[in-house]
């Protein structure tokens, strides 16, 4: 995703009066989200499938059960449930954005460039949508209004995997920001922020060393790092959520895993030791939708989230406690709620119902 790291031309870094923060270089990489392409016909068609819960095996599920336009696109939980007969160990992230990120998943399991592979994810783990490739090409293709919508884009109605994870991919891609008073901040609007957000942005990028970590267009630096976030105790508690973080580790040949009782994180991707308990550095766009917060939802608020920092994160981080102050809090969680826009919503489509097709004539 070069596009996102791309500084933002000094005359408007000078208009945000960032260029004299000099005394932090990363505090010269925030930027508004990039425009990015969409196919809008394609993504069109990716709207009906991501609310169709003929994607997933027990026909049940669709993309919108955990990633809930009325809860920024995520599920509102602190553990996402899973797939019937199974629960999931971490939190479902908001959708919104999703297409500028360095890499999905908590862990950074796959490349943020490829999100047709992470739809793919999606409707094929076991735990998530648990559905087969060939089935779910089956049921669509006795969807008539599909294999019409397929058949203006593609030119045939032969509907198939690889071309199912495109478009509800290019539907993803349509999901993003909208009217950020920071990025209206950024663009010159002196009056886009509140007194409080723009103390809050300064100690943001200074005291509050946020910046370090959350920088950039995405204000996430798309690396990996270890805040000690507490272990959700429901994850050990509860065995149909041990069982599939014990299956995402098998998967991924982490050795020991059947002795391994904590999220680990990056380790079980990269099994390289400096990386256990590190976890993707989120976005900080959209929070005031997306509670609760961390891979495991252990923060319910925002407040919380501060809290945390202040006292210098959690167990193996290498922060240090930042003594703020009340009124210092309050500014910095204004800062934050400048990152989130309008809510970005859609309508809802209804599902077209089967009409058995009549074989030989498809
Ligand atoms: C049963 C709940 C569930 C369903 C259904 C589901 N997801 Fe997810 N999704 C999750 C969880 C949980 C994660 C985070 C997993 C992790 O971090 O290991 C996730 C992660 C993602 C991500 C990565 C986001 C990021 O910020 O890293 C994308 C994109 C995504 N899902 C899209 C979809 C799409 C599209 C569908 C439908 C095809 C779908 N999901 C269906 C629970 C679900
Ligand atoms: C050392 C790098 C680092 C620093 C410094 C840092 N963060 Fe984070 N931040 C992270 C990582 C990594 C996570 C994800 C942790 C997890 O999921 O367990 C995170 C998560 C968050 C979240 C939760 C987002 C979500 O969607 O769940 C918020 C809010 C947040 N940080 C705000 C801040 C603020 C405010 C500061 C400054 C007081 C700060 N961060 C400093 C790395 C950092």
């Amino acid at each position: 995703m070069s596009s996102i790291r791309l500084k933002y031309p000094a005359r408007l870094l000078l208009a945000a009066g960032l260029a004299a923060a000099s005394s932090l270089t990363a505090a010269a990489d925030f930027a508004p989200l990039p425009e990015g392409k969409v196919d809008a016909a394609r993504a069109e068609l990716g709207r009906h499938l991501f609310f169709d819960a003929r994607l997933s095996g027990d026909a049940a599920l669709s993309c919108a059960s955990c990633h809930d336009p009325a809860k920024g696109w995520g599920d509102g939980l602190a553990l996402s449930k899973g797939y019937p007969a199974s629960e999931h160990f971490r939190n479902a992230p908001g959708l919104v954005n999703a297409r500028f990120k360095a890499y999905f998943n908590r862990d950074g399991q796959l490349d943020g460039a490829d999100l047709g592979t992470m739809v793919r994810n999606e409707i094929t783990e076991a735990h998530i949508m648990n559905m087969d490739s060939r089935l779910m090409q089956e049921r669509l293709m006795q969807v008539p209004e599909y294999v019409q919508m397929w058949t203006a884009i593609f030119g045939n109605g032969d509907i198939n995997g690889m071309t199912v994870y495109g478009v509800v991919g290019e539907f993803v891609k349509t999901l993003v920001s909208r009217n950020v008073p920071f990025d209206r901040h950024l663009g010159g609007d002196g009056k886009a922020l509140s007194a409080e957000a723009k103390r809050g942005f300064d100690l943001f990028k200074g005291k509050a060393g946020c910046a370090s970590c959350h920088n950039g267009a995405m204000l996430s630096d798309g690396g990996f790092h270890r805040t000690g976030v507490p272990e959700n105790p429901k994850v050990t508690a509860e065995p149909l959520r041990h069982i599939t973080m014990a299956r995402h580790y098998s998967t991924h040949g982490m050795p020991n895993y059947m002795n391994t009782f904590t999220d680990v994180g990056r380790y079980a991707i990269t099994k390289d030791r400096k990386d256990i308990g590190k976890f993707a550095t989120p976005s900080l766009r959209e929070l005031k939708y997306t509670a609760p917060y961390m891979h495991n939802g252990m923060f319910a608020t925002l407040e919380d989230v501060i809290d945390f920092y202040d006292r210098g994160a959690g167990k193996g981080s290498e922060l240090k406690p930042l003594k703020l102050s009340a009124a210092e809090k309050k500014d910095l969680k204004a800062f934050l709620l400048s990152l989130s826009g309008d809510p970005v919503t859609v309508d809802k489509p209804e599902a077209p119902a089967y009409k058995l097709r009549t074989f030989g004539k498809n």
